[in-house]
């Protein structure tokens, strides 16, 4: 008789025959991989409005849902100061991203709605979206046309309820930003609600950190989504929306109403990132010249996406170092390259498109040279092959 666990071992393997496996391990060595684009994660100034708030008795824990005594001053604070720095009429704070978008997509549109999703969209998104009551679609990437098409071919058919967009503003594993201004502009005609989420932009990009779609907040018809565990280096999520949205989430978005409220630790500490955020154009400024901060190792894959944001690469698709930087690679002491391995790695399993190609079996793809990744200390050489053309530059750290 087969052991009890036999199936689910059987199910690991597989990922194991296919290179697929994740496994935790511990966090050594230098940061090639994480979100904490601005390195606020560890900020004093932060951890110091912890410790305050902590000595004057705020305590750790929540103590049940917003709604069923969990709702602290802290919470409430918070909203009001990101209702004020990103300039929506109201904010909500959740536990995370996953949770905002599963609250926003299951919880707002209704039956006779429809979603019109970028075909990139994040996987919490697409989880509220099946969560949800509203017939959803996926339009191509980054064309507008398309989202307004999928909207006239639904009233077309007899749609009658409300169109609604959604987008990331920054493609984390794309490095390419929405047309924001087109999706509003469809939006405004369609008389849809447009959700940007901003979660990779948050903190990086946008005057003052507050992202791409700065200029539409306030408007009764946007909807943003600020994480909170990226940029701003902490945990949690903040939806600045019209306060009738912002009221009907707190009713009916089944991820904020039946989970208990993030600490208010927390809450006191995205506050003061807020306001670390807001001063930290120095950062930014140092995000956007990757090669002069990050040594004395750069990650591919997270270099090149500081790379496209701040260098407005547009979709750009596969990236090939050159020979000589990866002599530089084998140069590399081995727990580096075995750790850069590991990151690329990591990002082949989040991959998508042709990101994913450069992943799955990166350690053998590095050594047998047919992926030439990696990196010199002064200079970076980069093959970049764009859709329909190739170029090759070289980058100097200053
Ligand atoms: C676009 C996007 N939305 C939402 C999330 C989820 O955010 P969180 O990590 O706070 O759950 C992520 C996280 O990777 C993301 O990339």
């Amino acid at each position: 008789m087969p052991a009890f666990l036999d199936s689910f071992r059987a199910q690991l393997d597989a990922l194991d025959r296919r290179a697929r496996r994740r496994r935790l391990v511990p966090r050594t060595g230098a940061d090639f991989a994480s979100n904490d684009y601005l390195g606020l994660a560890g900020d004093p100034a932060i951890g110091a409005a912890v410790a305050a708030a902590v000595a004057r008795g705020v305590p750790a824990g929540s103590g049940g849902p917003r709604l069923l005594r969990g709702n602290a001053p802290e919470h409430e604070a918070l909203e009001a100061r990101a209702a004020a720095v990103f300039g929506s009429e109201a904010a909500l704070y959740l536990s995370n991203g996953f949770a905002a978008n599963m609250a926003l997509l299951a919880g707002l549109p209704g039956p006779q709605d429809l979603i019109v999703a970028d075909a990139l969209i994040h996987a919490s998104a697409h989880d509220g979206m099946k969560l949800g009551r509203a017939k959803s679609v996926l339009a191509a990437h980054n064309e507008p046309q398309a989202v307004a098409d999928a909207i006239a071919a639904w009233r077309a058919a007899g749609g009658t309820g409300r169109p609604w967009i959604v987008a990331e503003t920054l493609y984390s594993m794309d490095g390419d930003r929405a047309p924001v201004d087109a999706l509003a502009e469809i939006a405004a005609q369609h008389e849809a609600m447009l959700i940007l989420d901003e979660a990779h932009a948050t903190a990086v990009l946008g005057a003052g950190g507050r992202g791409l779609g700065a200029h539409l907040e306030g408007r009764e018809d946007v909807i943003a989504l600020h994480t909170c565990g990226k940029g701003l280096g902490v945990e949690g999520a903040l939806v600045t929306a019209a306060r009738p949205i912002v009221d009907l989430l707190v009713n009916r978005g089944r991820s904020f109403v039946f989970s208990t409220a993030p600490s208010p630790l927390m809450a006191v500490a995205v506050e003061a990132a807020l306001e670390r955020m807001i001063a930290a154009d120095d950062r930014r400024a140092r995000v956007g010249a990757p090669l002069a901060h990050a040594a004395p190792h750069f990650c591919a894959l997270r270099y090149l996406l500081y790379f496209a944001i701040f260098c407005d690469i547009k979709a750009m698709k596969t990236i090939i170092f050159s020979r000589a930087a990866y002599r530089d690679f084998e140069a590399l002491s081995a727990d580096i390259q075995a750790q850069i391995d590991a990151t690329l790695d990591a990002y082949a399993m989040f991959g998508r498109g042709d990101v994913k190609h450069l992943g799955g079996r990166n350690a053998h793809r590095l050594r047998s040279g047919r992926y030439r990744i990696l990196f010199a200390e002064d200079e970076v050489t980069i093959l970049a092959i764009y859709i329909g053309k190739r170029e090759t530059t070289t980058y100097r750290r200053n």
